[in-house]
């Protein structure tokens, strides 16, 4: 996520919650991953929290008063509006939020988000009852039919005492959403994605599975590129080891079978199905329910064929619907993808090779190729697995099937 920050100027601005502290390890963050943070502390955010902390970690001088002497040009509201990739409002207070939504300017913060054409991304952090209040809700509905972002709130107990909804959200869940905001992208506005990710485990009795290395990185790279391109997504899950987006919703299943159950009752809704999970090709069926005990005699398995999701998404998805499969191969890349294109019945095969220390499961890097019906193999270079994610979806949109999903 580090390089959708790099060179961005983001002004953050800090309003009148006890969260206001946390604002200072979200700026922390964003300076180290390269972008130019302005602070912007209102009347009630400098109750809480100090400029001079700010300023410290950002580098640049807090603005604080709107009628204080213009040190740089620049720092004017009107210039800042103007240069801003990003107003990120953490903590957002009721206040600001409700003079927003009405277009009351009184103070720097106010009067610069209305000058704005930059996204503006609202965490929201303040008491359970005043968040539900109708006017609040109502405020924030207005905002987000304007186009606004918003992240959170997160639930639990509050500095008030009460419990509930209110709590400033995570700082990573606020950088996922300013990553999201920041790309400004529409390219799957209205779109449902959906996706298998991770492994799966098989069990052999209560304790015991057969698995797989998959990580669930490409598949979740998968997942957060498509947040950032506006989608609806929902990912079906088996065992990973890193933490899902935020943004998307996340079922998870296993084994094989439920995966496939998961899938068959969410494909009516979805415009792009991605097998990304690494599914187990056998199991056991009716494993014992109670802990094998070891003896000294060689143990046999009896293995029955999985299901083939991918192949069940390719031979009996609609006509608008698009199937985009991987091929994690170690040798003979391109003849097997090619196979598995056809019998599978997809518009599109990532194959990877899956054998180097920089590409394959649990790595950060990809080595990679697209494949689809009609057209020569695409050969990409190793590429990072959020790249390579950024890539899949520009190629699935050039598409001919795209066509019908993306102008319907
Ligand atoms: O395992 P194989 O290499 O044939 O599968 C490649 C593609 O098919 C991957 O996209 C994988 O997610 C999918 N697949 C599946 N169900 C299986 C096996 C593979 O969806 N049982």
């Amino acid at each position: 996520m580090a390089r959708d920050f790099k060179d961005k100027v983001i002004v953050l601005g800090v309003t009148g919650s006890v969260a206001a502290y946390k604002a200072c390890e979200l700026a922390s963050r964003l300076v180290e991953a390269g972008a130019e943070v302005i602070p912007v502390l209102t009347s009630g955010g400098r109750e809480f929290v100090g400029a001079a902390s700010l300023e410290g970690i950002t580098g640049q001088r807090a603005i604080t008063d709107m009628f204080e002497p213009a040190q740089n040009p620049e720092i004017e509201h009107i210039a800042l509006a103007r240069r801003a990739d990003l107003f990120l409002i953490a903590p957002a207070s009721a206040n600001v939020i409700a003079k927003s939504a009405h277009g009351l300017a009184d103070d720097w913060l106010s009067t610069t988000l209305l000058a704005t054409r930059a996204p503006v991304l609202y965490a929201p952090a303040m008491n359970t009852k005043m968040y539900q209040h109708p006017a609040t809700q109502d405020n924030i509905a207005l905002l987000k039919r304007r186009g606004c972002h918003f992240v959170g709130p997160g639930s639990g107990a509050l500095a008030c005492g009460e419990f509930g909804p209110g709590r400033l959200i995570d700082t990573p869940a606020i950088l996922e959403a300013a990553s999201i905001a920041l790309r400004n992208d529409h390219s799957l506005e209205g779109k449902h994605v959906l996706l298998t990710s991770g492994a799966n485990h098989e069990p052999i009795d209560p304790v015991r599975f057969i698995g797989n290395r998959s990580s669930g990185k490409m598949g979740y790279a998968i997942a957060l590129e498509a947040l950032k391109r506006g989608a609806q997504v929902t990912v079906i899950t088996g065992p990973c080891d890193v933490a899902p987006p935020f943004g998307v919703t996340i079922i998870q299943a296993d084994t094989a079978v439920t995966m496939l159950d998961a899938v068959t009752d969410l494909l009516p809704s979805a415009d792009i199905f991605v097998a990304a999970a690494a599914v187990a090709d056998y199991r056991i069926e009716n494993p014992p329910t109670k802990k094998q005990k070891r003896d000294d005699q060689p143990l046999r398995l009896e293995l029955t064929p999985n299901p083939d999701i991918a192949a069940h998404v390719g031979l009996t998805r609609a006509a608008h619907q698009i199937a985009v499969g991987f091929a994690a191969e170690t040798h003979d890349f391109l003849e097997h993808a090619q196979r598995k294109l056809q019998e599978k019945q997809l518009d599109l095969i990532v194959a990877n090779d899956v054998s180097g220390a920089d590409s394959g499961f649990g790595t950060e890097t990809s080595r990679a190729w697209f494949l689809t019906p009609d057209e020569e193999a695409e050969v990409l270079p190793l590429l990072a697995k959020s790249e390579l994610a950024e890539r899949l979806f520009t190629r699935i949109l050039a598409l001919p099937r795209a066509a019908a999903v993306c102008d319907g």
